[in-house]
């Protein structure tokens, strides 16, 4: 007898379902929004269909970072007013973002009539998907912590600087001793060198082991320090479309790449869908 699809993924096509990314930090302005945007522009370029969450309620988000202004958001979804697909925004280069703004914090208190409504929304989603990233917020508030937990990949940004190692390792500890995550992916912006971005990894993962026990932190790579970069976004646009070759949209290409090429992880409860259900706890 022929097996029930029992998601989207099933019915509509063979693809593995989407994969669900965090980029998260402890400290702000570290670089979250731009390695977000950079890397969903580098891997629609490369073929995938991206989906940027704006996670992010303050000031210098998504939108702001590409001079868009979305004229409905989460909040007109929650509502009812709009179907999701409507509010979509298409970013240079292809990817999608999301805008979630002050919707964002009324997913924690919805019905839950509200909440199977919005996942079949979001399943449709699922797709029309390969990669989700998130960008999160500065600080660790629950609203981060919320969103990070629900992703499969949690991406760590640290600098050079001492403060975001301190921070860095503030987020990590509380999502491993309070939220029992033991992966992360750690991403080094803003170094001059590969040599610097490797040595502050290694003091991330020396006071990991010391204090924190077996966490598997995992290097993901470097952004280079890149004077292109704040130009671009000076001008409301983004390195790797402003200046393709500069060294840090090199980078972000790499990146990209390398994120292609892995394979993706054995277990599905990384999905969109999934991915919504952990944040709605159903
Ligand atoms: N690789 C880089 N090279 C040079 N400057 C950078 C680099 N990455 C980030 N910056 C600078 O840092 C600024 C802040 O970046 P961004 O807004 O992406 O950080 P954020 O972590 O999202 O901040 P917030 O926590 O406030 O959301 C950028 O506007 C840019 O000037
Ligand atoms: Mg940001």
């Amino acid at each position: 007898m022929a097996r029930t699809p029992s998601s989207t993924y099933e019915t509509g096509r063979h693809a593995p379902p989407p994969r669900v990314i965090a980029v998260t930090s402890g400290k702000g302005g570290v670089g979250k929004t731009n390695i977000v945007t950079n890397l969903a522009y580098s891997l629609a370029r490369k073929g995938k269909k991206v989906l940027v969450l704006d996670a992010d309620l303050n000031l210098a988000n998504v939108d702001v970072l590409l001079g868009l202004t979305p004229k409905f958001n989460l909040h007109h979804v929650l509502i009812g007013e709009k179907r999701l697909r409507d509010i979509l925004i298409k970013a240079p280069g292809g990817f999608q973002i999301l805008p979630a703004s002050s919707g964002i914090m009324e997913l924690a208190d919805l019905s839950e009539e509200q909440k199977l409504f919005f996942l079949s929304e979001i399943s449709a989603l699922g797709n029309i998907i390969d990669i989700m990233l998130i960008d999160t917020a500065a600080g660790i508030n629950n609203n981060v912590i919320y969103f990070t937990l629900a992703a499969q990949e949690k991406v760590v940004v640290l600098t050079p600087e001492p403060t975001s190692l301190t921070d860095a390792y503030a987020m990590i500890k509380v999502l491993s001793s309070l939220h029992d995550v033991k992966r992360f992916r750690i991403l080094v912006n803003s170094a001059r060198t590969e040599k610097e971005a490797l040595a502050v990894f290694r003091q991330l993962t020396l006071v990991s082991d010391r204090f924190l026990g077996s966490l598997s932190l995992d290097y993901l790579g470097f952004i280079p320090y890149d004077n292109k970069l704040p130009q671009a976004v000076r001008s409301q646009r983004l390195v790797v479309d402003m200046s393709p070759r500069s060294t840090a949209s090199g980078k972000f290409f790499d990146l990209a790449e390398q994120l292609i090429q892995e394979e993706p992880e054995p277990h599905t409860d990384g999905n969109i869908k999934f991915f919504w259900k952990g944040l709605f706890n159903l």
